[in-house]
């Protein structure tokens, strides 16, 4: 029987190992995790917990249980190198080696390969390493600005004036800090739209696109409260989004197209694993915000929740190279998926408390575990977002019904978003676009 390496321990693994687990080809899971993750576990026949930024633990966890191949869920052990190391070992990964991986590892990185390879959707952009020229970029920019701190920060490191500061001295009192810091910035142009993400499957030369989603960054209803690693997210049975014109899918695949192109062009080596694209849908067309070089997360539930084909040989087509040639196909619904998290979530979380799903019913909604710890009596909040719900339906907001529903039986300090998906905040996001591009 073939074995499997998965490496990581949130919903995003939870559902990865799901789609695995419920291939025609009976798989074995290895997973090495930073923590127990009880859904991942319980499918899995060998569980290490360690540390997901040591390639050396990892490398040696997977040689020693004879995996074929890897899959890697989050971006930490990618950053590392982590698919480069395996493949030293013979293990070939889904996820890109980790001069590719700088697509999501540096923010410099992406607009200066955007910016050298005259791919579209290329906001105006400038790096800076020490506080020389800011002052002209940012009047230059009309004071309507994004700062980017260079490296990973989880997705909560973005500032962007008028949401996460007010004035030229807030923001400055930002950049300042974070150059002081000695971290590399980039500034951009603030951009007015709708956000959307557009994933692709990459095998090296082949990209099959994925439904697009849409991630809830904010934590409180109505996009308020601070950034989260993701509160919820949507999709669409056609596969698009409400406030997406045919033609903005189609640029977003191009951008894509164009990036892994690019990407192979610079380093002689094609792209392999997801191509996170995080877009917006400005007045001037699609934009690209930023790029990740893995499944998103909540979206990947989104995704997983509606895969039909098997998923084992889609992993083996990637790493062959032959992605064209296998089926890649979703269930034509909608889906909804919301994060029950702890209370305080993120800034003050409550940690260690019980919580109880078994009121969920499963034959409505797929289930996904993240941040929660399996003790003898029960589940306990570890502190960050708990437990992930989808409900699917021909109809979006049935969807969010369904879901809405379940997540409303959890038991425990939990909270979650009750607007996600609902038709009052999903036709507002339809009028702001039809404003922006009027
Ligand atoms: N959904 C945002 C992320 O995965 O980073």
């Amino acid at each position: 029987m073939k074995k499997i390496l998965l490496i990581g321990n949130g919903a995003r693994e939870h559902a990865i190992a799901l789609s695995l687990k419920k291939s025609p080809q009976k798989i074995e899971l290895a997973t090495f995790a930073a923590s127990v993750n009880p859904g991942i576990k319980e499918l899995s026949s060998e569980y290490q917990v360690g540390e997901l930024k040591n390639n050396t633990q990892i490398a040696s966890f997977a040689t020693e249980q004879k995996v074929d191949w890897a899959i890697v869920g989050p971006e930490a052990p990618l950053a590392q190198g982590i698919v480069d190391v395996l493949s030293q070992v013979n293990i070939p990964a889904i996820g890109p080696a980790k001069k590719l991986a700088q697509i999501e590892t540096s923010k410099s990185f992406t607009r200066e390969l955007m910016n050298e390879y005259k791919i579209a959707g290329l906001p105006e952009f400038t790096a800076f390493e020490s506080i020389e020229g800011i002052e002209d970029w940012l009047q230059h920019l009309e004071e309507s600005f994004v700062i980017k701190p260079d490296g990973l920060t989880g997705g909560k490191g973005v500032k962007v004036s008028g949401d996460h500061f007010k004035n030229m001295n807030e923001g400055m009192a930002i950049i300042n800090e974070l150059l002081n810091d000695g971290q590399k910035i980039v500034i951009e142009e603030k951009l007015i739209g709708q956000e959307f993400t557009l994933m692709s499957l990459a095998d090296g030369q082949h990209l099959v696109h994925l439904p697009a989603a849409q991630d809830h960054k904010r934590a409180l209803a109505d996009d308020k409260g601070p950034n989260t690693g993701g509160m919820g997210s949507y999709s669409c049975a056609d596969f698009s989004l409400p406030f997406l014109e045919p033609e903005d899918i189609n640029m977003a695949q191009e951008i894509n197209e164009s990036t892994a192109l690019a990407l192979k062009n610079k380093f002689g080596i094609g792209y392999k694993g997801v191509l996170y694209g995080g877009f917006i849908v400005t007045k001037n067309g699609v934009k690209l915000i930023e790029y990740n070089a893995r499944f998103g997360d909540p979206e990947a539930m989104n995704i997983f929740s509606l895969l039909k084909s098997d998923f084992v040989e889609i992993c083996e087509a990637i790493i062959n190279g032959n992605l064209d040639k296998v089926k890649v196909e979703f269930e034509n619904l909608a889906s909804v998926c919301k994060y029950a998290v702890p209370e305080g979530y993120p800034d003050e979380p409550v940690k260690d408390q019980k919580i109880n799903v078994s009121r969920v019913n499963k034959n409505k909604v797929d289930i996904y575990y993240a941040a929660v710890d399996q003790k003898q009596d029960g589940l306990y909040l570890t502190g960050s977002r708990a437990i992930a719900l989808v409900g699917k339906h021909q109809d979006l907001y049935q969807a969010e019904k369904i879901v809405e529903e379940e997540i409303k039986k959890i038991k425990g300090p939990v909270v979650h978003r009750e607007d996600i998906g609902t038709k009052e905040l999903i036709e507002k996001r339809v009028k702001v676009m039809e404003e922006v591009r009027s």
